[in-house]
Order: C-alpha cells, then structure tokens, then sequence
C-alpha cells in the first residue's frame, strides 16, 4: 500500500472510531465502571421489591425524559431561577414520582465507581429496563454512554409529551415527532401493562365514552366521581403489577383506561397490531424491546456535549 493508501485507511480508521465514541454503546462502563450496572439493578429490585408500582413510575420517567430533547435527564432538574422544570409540566406535575430512587440509584453508583463517570440519563435508561424486568417483562441491552442536559424546557414537554385525551392521529403525529412509527407507538403503549392512573386522567372517557365495556366503565365510576377524587388510583390494565399481555386483551375487550389507549383499538389502523400483541405475547416482547432501544437512542449528548452531573437534580456550576 502506497502512503496515501495509508492515509486514506487512518482517516477511515479514525472516523469510524469518532463514530463509535459519540454513539451509545451496551458495553460502556464495561472498562470505565464494571460494576455500574449490577449496582442499578440491585437498587431497582429492592425499591420494586418494597413497592411495585415503582417499577412502572421509572419506566415512565425514562420516557418522559426522552420525549422532551432527548434521553438527557432533563426531567430531573428541579425548579431553581434558571432552570424551568420539567417536573412542573402538565403530563408530570403530581404525577411523575421515582426521583429519590434515581437519588438512591446515584450515590450508590457514584460510591461504587469511586466518582461520578455514570450519567443521570442512562441511570433513567437502565432502571426502565431493570424495571421491567423485575415485574416479569423482557430484557434488552441498553445502549449507554449518553450525558446530561443543563437546560430544562416546561414549555417543550408540555408541547411533547402526549396526551390522554388524545385520538389516534394525535398520537401517530406525537410519535412521528420523535422518529417513531405506528408500530413503536403501539409496542410502547403497551407499558401501561404496568402501573396506576388518577381519576382526572381517565374521568371523560368513564362518563361519555361509547367504546367502552359498560361494566368496566361503572366500576372505574366507582371510585371516579364526577366531581372530587382527582387523584384516586386505578390500575392501567387488569394486571398492574406484571408485565405481560393484558393491556392488549384488556384493549380488545373495550376496557382500556384512558382515552389513548382505546385509540389504539377503535377501528383504526392499528387494530390488527393491537390483535397480534393479545395472540402472541412474544412478538409484543420483541418489538416492546426494539422500540425501546430506539426510544432510549433518541438525540443523545455524546462526546463533550452536556455535563455529567454529580446531583441529579442540578446542573454542576
Ligand atoms: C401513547 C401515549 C401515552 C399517553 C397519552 C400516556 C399517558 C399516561 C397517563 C395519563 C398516565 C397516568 C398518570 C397519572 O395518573 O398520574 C400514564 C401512566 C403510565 N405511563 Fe403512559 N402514556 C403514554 C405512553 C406511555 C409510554 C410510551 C410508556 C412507556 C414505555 C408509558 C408508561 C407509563 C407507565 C408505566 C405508567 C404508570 C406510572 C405509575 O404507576 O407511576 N406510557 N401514562
Ligand atoms: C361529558 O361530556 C360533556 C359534553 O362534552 C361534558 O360537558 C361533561 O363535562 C363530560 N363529563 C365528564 C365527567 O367529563
Ligand atoms: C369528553 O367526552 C365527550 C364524549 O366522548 C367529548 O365530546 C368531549 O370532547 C370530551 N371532553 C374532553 C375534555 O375531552
């Protein structure tokens, strides 16, 4: 090979190692922290250990965290005079909760490894995965290496994050927003297999919906009132605490709790996906995995974007 040929190899060499520094990896901590991962886990089985629904409140903090700028963990800063907290937005203000886990979650993590080399954004990746696990559901590998935003943005998650009002359009359009297709909606829709929802998020469509089970719709009336019990607690599906398939059974019954889950099987273009899902847990488990890992790849700060914070909860000054 003549010099230029060997140029030309060092600059393919080069670039294609640039590529792989700035993109997530699984083996991330491998070298940097090896007992990184073990040490999430550990902390995620005992707070799902002691409360089960903390399983499904992680999951969903990783996807509200995604869903506005990206897997940065911007939702985890708390309000102060320059940041405007995502915390305080509509789909999150009394209602995002697992924030002392990830709290835990950190000073564990950061007394393993020594020094903060661990990302507030992939704690929040890896304990929706451990979470998920730890009530039953599959595994995948979470891609890691992300860093932390120093910016928060109310006004974007309130722009962003869906909501349960929503039809099926809106929410194809929410979806395709982020990069993500019917088919990703659907698979990560099947999250609320696990965990609650409060009266306010689900009252409309229990006194006025037609596409739903008269009997489910009086029993969630039941500790629904018209007026008052904003905030009483109804399971998502008939099996809250296990990541399985009813969600999608419960869908086809015309028992799904909010207004965007019985979007999903009404008639519409996902209805057959929604059919393939209650017949074949395992092709929800696959897709459910995919989606994901895509979810979780979602504009990233790599390289020497963003910060690794020592607090969670505030950007390091
Ligand atoms: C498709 C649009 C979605 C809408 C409109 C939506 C809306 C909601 C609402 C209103 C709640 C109840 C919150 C409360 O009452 O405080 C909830 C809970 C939940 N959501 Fe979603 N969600 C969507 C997608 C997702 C996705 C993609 C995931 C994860 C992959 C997810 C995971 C969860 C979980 C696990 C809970 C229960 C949380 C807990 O018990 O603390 N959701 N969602
Ligand atoms: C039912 O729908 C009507 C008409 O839109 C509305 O006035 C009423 O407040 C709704 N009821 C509930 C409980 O949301
Ligand atoms: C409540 O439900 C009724 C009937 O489905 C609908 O016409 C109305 O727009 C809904 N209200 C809200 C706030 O979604």
């Amino acid at each position: 090979m003549d010099s230029r040929g060997l140029i030309l190899l060092q600059i393919i060499v080069l670039s294609s190692l640039g590529a792989k520094a700035f993109s997530l990896s699984p083996y991330y901590y491998q070298n940097i922290c090896p007992q990184a991962l073990p040490t999430i886990k550990k902390v995620v089985q005992a707070a799902v250990y002691k409360e089960r629904r903390m399983g499904a409140s992680l999951l969903r903090l990783h996807f509200h965290d995604c869903f506005v700028n990206g897997c940065d963990a911007s939702i985890l800063l708390d309000p102060s005079s320059t940041i405007d907290s995502e915390k305080n937005s509509l789909a999150n203000r009394n209602s995002a909760r697992g924030f002392e886990v990830i709290d835990e979650i950190k000073a564990e993590v950061d007394r393993i490894c020594g020094r903060p080399v661990v990302s507030c954004a992939d704690i929040l990746a890896v304990a929706a995965r451990d979470s998920v696990v730890a009530l039953g559901g599959p595994s995948w590998k979470v891609r890691l290496g992300r860093r932390d935003s120093t910016t928060a943005s109310r006004t974007q998650a309130d722009a962003d994050l869906p909501a349960p009002l929503m039809d099926l359009p809106a929410l194809i359009n929410n979806f395709k927003n982020q990069g993500l297709n019917e088919r990703d909606l659907v698979a990560l829709s099947g999250g609320h297999t696990i965990g609650l929802a409060q009266c306010f998020t689900f009252r409309n469509r229990t006194y006025n919906a037609t596409n739903i089970d008269p009997a489910f719709a009086e029993n969630r009336r039941a500790s629904c009132p018209r007026t008052g019990g904003d905030a009483n607690l109804a399971p998502l599906d008939a099996t809250p605490a296990s990541f399985d398939n009813a969600y999608f059974n419960n869908l086809v019954k015309q028992r799904g709790l909010l207004i965007s889950d019985q979007a999903l099987f009404s008639g519409g273009s996902t209805d057959d996906l929604v059919n393939t899902y209650r017949m074949y847990p395992r092709v929800f488990w696959n897709d459910f995995r995919k989606s994901m890992i895509k979810m979780g790849n979602l504009k990233p700060l790599t390289g020497n974007h963003g910060q690794l914070r020592t607090n969670c909860r505030m950007v390091n000054y």
